[in-house]
């Protein structure tokens, strides 16, 4: 199969399969790094590091090589984790040219950008994402976070990873909910991307039909919008569609015995908020219930009871990236053609719950 390559502002690769692992290895030898961190959770270290370490095992043999892993979750995506592994770097003596190698998911990749980002105010690292979501999105782009004070990824930074290593082998044993995370940020990218994208997402029948060139059509979404906008002035808030309202579900079922995934959430969000599209956008009607079928094909619904719906739209207001209190909406007019800063009115956001209920 052809191997491909994207680059991000030019300097920052993403790589696929076999190649990538090669690239890699030239790079530690290019570098003549003094020290290798390979950071993982503990489930990344069982399933992911005996592949990660058959590829690059010639070369890190040269090279005095560290492995540190924490427990999964996004709980441990935190300030306590970044001081525990900042002291093992001082500890072990890692200087200016050392490499963090991150194997994981989001939450590794996340955590470990971070730890890169502000050792001795920056070290090389490279991502290795494992699950899918981190695949076709957290592990590009260069926003690096942690939690603090329940608030998502409000410490953080942009930077970039060295390369970025894209190995479908280690989707093997991702857990198939965790699956679902990854396709509701892949079929929001087809939607931001355009017809053609959407039309070869919506006959997936089973998640496990997602290979290489899906992810690799993903990624190139989300690496063309990066590219023209890092800083997340205008068109990167494109990538926030569906996640207005997602975001809040998620929140507001946070702790409770019905909590959800993120990107359950978000799969709901694209559902309202294609809803919306249609009211304030004009977006076509049959295109809405088709984005309705396929997502209801792939995720369970999400019972949310009509009293509830004032209290989510309230935590839609306090969202962080709200200027004034004001929800905003990224909404389609068009597949391929999206609009930024809407505002919607309360009415039509209770109709949008009622239609993803109906
Ligand atoms: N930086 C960004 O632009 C960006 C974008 C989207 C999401 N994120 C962040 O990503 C995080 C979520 O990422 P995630 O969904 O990958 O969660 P995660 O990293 O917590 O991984 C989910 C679970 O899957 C396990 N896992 C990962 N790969 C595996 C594999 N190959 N085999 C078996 N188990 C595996 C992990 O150990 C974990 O238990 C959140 O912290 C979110 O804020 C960041």
């Amino acid at each position: 199969m052809e191997r491909k390559k994207i680059l991000v502002n030019k300097t920052n690769p993403i790589l696929f399969g076999h190649n990538a692992y090669e690239q890699l290895n030239d790079l530690i030898i290019q570098k003549s790094y003094s020290k290798i961190l390979i950071f993982s959770d503990y489930e990344t270290r069982k399933y992911c590091l005996p592949l990660l370490k058959s590829k690059i095992e010639s070369i890190i043999e040269l090279t005095e090589t560290h492995n540190y892993s924490i427990d999964s979750g996004e709980i441990n995506k935190n300030l306590e984790s970044s001081k525990i592994i900042w002291e093992f770097l001082i500890e072990k003596g890692f200087k200016r040219n050392s490499l963090i190698i991150n194997l994981g998911g989001g939450m590794i990749t996340d955590l470990g950008g971070f730890i890169a980002s502000t050792f001795m105010r920056g070290i090389d690292f490279v991502n290795i994402p494992t699950s899918l979501l981190g695949m076709v999105d957290a592990s590009i782009g260069g926003k690096t976070g942690i939690d603090l004070k329940n608030i998502k990824n409000i410490i953080g930074s942009f930077y970039s990873p060295e390369i970025t290593v894209i190995d479908t082998h280690y989707l093997d044993t991702l857990p198939i909910q965790q699956f679902k995370c990854g396709l509701s940020e892949i079929i929001k990218h087809s939607l931001i991307e355009g017809e053609n994208d959407w039309s070869r997402l919506k006959v997936l029948k089973n998640l496990k039909e997602l290979n290489e060139d899906v992810i690799y059509t993903s990624i190139k979404t989300k690496v063309g919008i990066v590219d023209r906008d890092p800083k997340e002035k205008n068109i990167r808030k494109f990538l926030n569609f569906g996640h207005t309202i997602g975001h809040a579900i998620e929140s507001y079922l946070l702790g409770t015995d019905r909590e959800v995934l993120h990107g359950e959430a978000v799969a709901a969000g694209i559902i309202m908020e294609s809803f919306l599209s249609k009211i304030l956008c004009n977006f076509d009607k049959k295109k809405v219930d088709e984005i309705k079928k396929f997502i209801n094909s792939h995720f369970d619904k999400i019972i949310i009871r009509d009293e509830e719906i004032p209290e989510i739209i309230k935590i839609m207001s306090f969202d962080k990236k709200n200027q004034d209190n004001i929800p905003r909406f990224v909404l389609i007019k068009e597949i391929g053609t999206i609009e930024i800063g809407k505002k919607v009115n309360e009415k039509d956001i209770v109709s949008a719950f009622e239609f993803y209920s109906s």
